[in-house]
């Protein structure tokens, strides 16, 4: 203690200094950075005038490892920091990306590029190289902080350049700050390294602490959750007086998923275990005790641990990914914004001509529903894949991968002019395929018996449809690495062009989490390897996506929340719908599986959960929840069903020139107009909460002076999302530029309509 005393006596405090400010290009958004009278760097962000980000601190708490040179008793990144340098500049680029929402995006930003020195002193022995004088040693270490202005809001970065002193490092905590300026209404999911497969919690955030316990979702098959106040990103969030402040990141590379603490009322330190029962995480080592706590309300960010504990490792040159803060008085733009995709890097890719949008069905619905299974035998209490003749096994008469049905789901794929057919359940391994620390639980290769691989290919191909790959990894990670090269192979040679993966269970080798930085590593491997090959990625359970499909546009979607699956695991609210764009689709598209039809699953199955949707509303999600691959989710006889309301699947785009958010708000409804790329033709699409919605539609991004085949599917009057979801009706008129619509949106509902250009 004394020694730690003296040392700091003979440290020189920087003053508060000045750096910067930028402002957006329309002045709109502020930011001014500065260090404080303890050197620590510092932000502030307005809009119009008004607070969004209080000052907040900004640095990085390193960990001490068995490689940290003696007698080095200073290592964090925190404060002590004097500005050396500060950087002004504008950028303003159009860009196309491969596949999107509109085909143009421009890129406009003002930019602050700070570069900081950190001078700290040690006491070695005189004899020691470097020391000076009674054996003090000089230290630098220079970091810059980057802040990117737009006119909807900011991203910032921290840089480390390659140095004498900073090569190495590993990250104990980042503690980026973000001050929040009032107890705005947040919409929420909980901090888990594992899982984003949470209803949204809807509340103020003095209340989040209160409704942690029933906010976790204890019954997905991997939990770590961490503290009472930690939430994720994306966090969409209300002031009281009306300004609509998300959180989130950007490219993500080589760096743990960023959860948010809140500090709050009661906070007494950060990354307290929350208890929750066996589920519960042994929390990783906390941050040191002399971080101080920032006054309540504020957010600070929380790193997701890998098996050590720690949340990085590091070598310079490198960087952070961006700390994102979108803002605006209007909802709509919080849709509209292109600020994560434009912080992350230009294509990464020569060649894309390869990679295109996808509409697809799939052998899919029935096995999570219950009523079939992807593994072919029960009659092993568990296997080892080396050890079993396929041939021999006894089938269970529920194998729903099999010859015929798939043949009976190409045939609607080819009828219906969907692109691909999934099928799960093809490979052998499926009979002990979850929660089992099992290391070798596939190998992506070996089809089990009654899935003929070339004749369902060949036959698929005949008809103009492909087959789509299915790897289910359990989240061995090791073991899909292994077959990486030789799975993607396979798929080469029988036309396979994308592939669903799979992370269900707790991470294998044991230790390590979804949203680690080793973790984010291996996903991104499974992205570029699958580039070289040709092949798209949709990868379910990984990490939420931060914008890195414009760097990697093969990476056509991810799940990463709660999919449609939950219809058939006790259902999902019906505002659930209404969030997700706000929230998860923020950093790229997600693989929602949309589509379901018939909503009461105990009418065709013994499955008593229920969807909390209209047909109108399902044909909805195909515009509000943006993505260039949509499933049709549902079984093919459900679809021929309704026939005329399937209609519209058929006939909607997913690749558009344009798109327009003509209304929204989170959680209650969304209204979408979009132009089909390369087309003349329009789709809309609305959809709302349990209250139902009404609203009237002008027709003014119509073509002037021309008419257009427009086609509604609506809500009926009666329609109700749990008394009568199948109540739609169908109307066809010719319409023009400067019309209008009114539409009403039944409780759960939506509207879809069609706008062919004549
Ligand atoms: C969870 C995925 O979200 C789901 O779509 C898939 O069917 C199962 N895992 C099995 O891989
Ligand atoms: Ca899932």
């Amino acid at each position: 203690m004394q020694k730690k005393h003296l040392l700091m006596s003979l440290l020189m405090l920087p003053l508060m200094a000045v750096a910067g400010e930028v402002t957006s290009p329309n002045g709109n958004v502020r930011v001014k950075f500065y260090t404080d009278n303890q050197g620590r760097p510092t932000y502030e962000m307005t809009y119009k005038e008004r607070p969004v980000v209080l000052p907040s601190h900004l640095g990085l708490e390193l960990a001490r490892d068995k490689h940290a040179s003696a007698g080095m008793d200073e290592s964090d990144l925190m404060d002590r920091f004097s500005i050396v340098d500060e950087q002004t500049s504008e950028f303003d680029e159009t860009w196309q990306p491969v596949w999107g929402e509109t085909r143009d995006i421009r890129n406009h930003y003002r930019e602050l590029a700070v570069t900081l020195n950190r001078e700290f002193q040690d006491i070695v022995s005189p004899a020691q190289p470097g020391a000076i004088g009674q054996g003090i040693r000089i230290h630098n270490r220079k970091m810059i902080i980057r802040f990117r202005v737009y006119d909807d809001g900011m991203g910032l970065r921290y840089e480390f350049p390659q140095q004498p002193e900073l090569n190495y490092f590993l990250i104990r905590e980042e503690h980026t700050e973000f001050a929040m300026a009032g107890d705005h209404t947040a919409w929420w999911l909980p901090g888990d390294y594992d899982t984003q497969e949470q209803e949204t919690q809807e509340c103020r955030l003095s209340e989040i602490r209160d409704r942690m316990q029933q906010a976790v979702n204890w019954g997905n098959s991997s939990v770590a959750v961490f503290s009472p106040t930690g939430v994720q990103t994306s966090l969409q969030m209300k002031s009281q007086d009306g300004l609509y402040i998300n959180i989130h990141e950007a490219a993500c590379l080589d760096y743990a998923t960023m959860h948010l603490e809140l500090v709050d009322a009661q906070t007494k330190s950060l990354s307290k275990r929350l208890d929750g029962g066996s589920n519960a995480y042994t929390p990783a080592p906390q941050p040191s005790d002399d971080y101080e706590l920032p006054k309540p309300f504020t957010f600070v960010s929380h790193l997701t641990p890998d098996a050590t504990g720690l949340k990085g490792a590091m070598q310079t040159p490198c960087m952070t990914p961006w700390r994102t803060v979108m803002v605006s008085d209007d909802a709509r733009d919080m849709l509209s914004s292109n600020l994560i995709l434009n912080l992350n890097e230009p294509c990464a890719l020569d060649d894309t001509s390869w990679i295109h949008p996808t509409k697809y069905c799939g052998v899919w619905w029935e096995m999570i529903v219950g009523k079939s299974s992807w593994n072919y035998t029960d009659e092993f209490p568990s296997i080892k894949l080396d050890n079993i003749d396929w041939q021999k096994v006894k089938p269970n008469g529920r194998h729903a991968a099999n010859n015929e049905k798939v043949r009976r789901y190409i045939d609607f794929a080819a009828k219906n002019g969907l692109d691909e057919v999934l099928v799960e359940g093809w490979n052998v391994g499926w009979e002990d395929w979850a929660n089992m620390w099992k290391r070798d639980v596939f190998d992506f290769q070996t089809p089990y018996p009654d899935f003929d691989l070339k004749g369902l290919n060949d036959y698929a191909h005949s008809k103009g449809v492909k087959l789509l790959m299915h790897h289910e990894t359990s989240s061995s990670t090791q073991n899909y690495e292994r077959h990486l090269e030789k799975a993607f192979q396979l798929m080469n040679d029988y036309g396979y062009d994308a592939v669903k993966t799979g992370y269900v269970g707790d991470i294998i080798p044991r230790g390590d989490h979804h949203y680690s930085q080793s973790m984010n590593n291996h996903y991104l491997y499974v992205v570029k390897e699958a580039a070289k090959h040709h092949i798209m990625v949709n990868a379910h359970e990984a990490t939420r996506p931060t914008g890195i499909c414009r760097t990697y546009p093969n990476m056509v979607g991810n799940e990463s929340a709660r999919g449609t699956e939950y219809e058939a695991f006790g259902g999902s609210r019906p505002d659930h719908t209404c969030i997700l764009p706000f929230t998860r689709l923020q950093g790229g598209p997600m693989d929602y599986t949309p589509g379901i039809f018939v909503t009461r699953l105990n009418t065709w199955s013994n499955n008593q959960s229920w969807a909390r949707i209209t047909i109108a509303g399902s044909l909805a999600l195909y515009l509000t929840m943006y993505s260039p691959l949509q499933m049709a989710a549902d079984l093919p006889e459900h679809y021929e069903r309704f026939d005329d309301a399937f209609q519209f699947i058929r006939d909607v785009a997913c690749d558009w020139d344009e798109s327009i958010y003509l209304e929204a708000e989170p959680a209650d409804y969304i209204t979408v107009a979009r132009k089909a790329k390369g087309t003349d033709n329009w789709f809309v699409g609305g959809k709302c909460d349990e209250n139902g919605h009404q609203t009237t539609l002008k027709l003014d991004f119509l073509d002037k002076g021309r008419k257009y085949a427009c086609t509604i599917y609506a809500d009926a009057p009666d329609a109700h999302y749990e008394t009568n979801p199948q109540a739609y009706v169908i109307t066809k008129k010719t319409v023009k530029a400067g019309q209008t619509l009114k539409l009403k949106e039944a409780p759960g509902g939506g509207f879809a309509i069609s706008l062919i250009a004549m």
